[in-house]
């Protein structure tokens, strides 16, 4: 199966860069499934046919089992959407951008936030168009009330995650990361928005400011 996820790097495609890409198909992703799911992308038959095996508990052929894997199969269900989902993609990313590029229109002039910056090399797909604020949480709850959804990617560092006290870090260590975390929020951006509707959300943020 080829797939082009739409994101270039310099020329080369999300999943090209490295010896070995991963894609994820969780539902929220632009090429998302009914349910989870992903896949490894790579070029090299060694790295390609040990995650075959692994992904199947190891076994390389027929009940013989050359690593201790895992059972990761693609639902047969997931392949079945993800295939037709797959032949639409680039209109939707194509819309993802067209959308991007309209709120950098609409909110270039507010100068209480950030709009993302997509380096001159690189294209885009836009799983979220995310602007910072310093005013973030305040102007989310304001977009709330006006049924506007909005997301936070993420609120907490991964050094402010319970999971990761042990590595002994605390708030502070990384304030960059954090400022950040404090500041972004996600806009729609899905390829259905109307015009209308990302003219009504940059208005409203427009208000908040005002
Ligand atoms: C496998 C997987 N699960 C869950 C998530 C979380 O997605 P979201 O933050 O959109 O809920 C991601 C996002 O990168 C992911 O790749």
């Amino acid at each position: 199966m080829a797939l082009d996820i739409g994101a270039t790097y310099k020329g080369r495609k999300a999943g090209s860069i490295s010896a070995v890409g991963c894609l994820s198909f969780y539902p929220t992703k632009n090429l998302g499934g009914v349910g989870d799911g992903g896949m490894v992308v790579t070029q090299d038959a060694e790295p390609a046919d040990k995650i075959r095996a692994l992904h199947n508990h190891g076994e390389t052929s027929r009940y013989h089992h050359k690593y201790i894997g895992g059972n990761f199969r693609l639902d047969t269900l997931q392949a079945a959407a993800l295939i037709v989902k797959l032949r639409l993609l680039d209109g939707w990313s194509a819309k993802r951008r067209a959308n991007a590029v309209r709120y950098d229109e609409l909110l270039a002039d507010c100068s209480d936030l950030v709009t993302p910056p997509i380096g001159e090399h690189n294209v885009s797909i836009f799983n979220q168009y995310v602007i910072r604020a310093a005013r973030r949480d305040p102007l989310q709850e304001f977009l709330t009330d006006r049924q506007i959804g909005t997301g936070i990617y993420y609120p907490l560092c991964l050094h402010q995650q319970e999971c990761f006290e042990s590595l002994g870090y605390k708030t502070g260590d990384f304030p960059v990361a954090e400022k950040a975390a404090s500041e972004v929020l996600a806009l729609p951006i899905f390829p259905e928005l109307s015009d209308e509707q990302i003219e009504f959300v940059a208005e409203k943020i427009g208000e908040f400011f005002s």
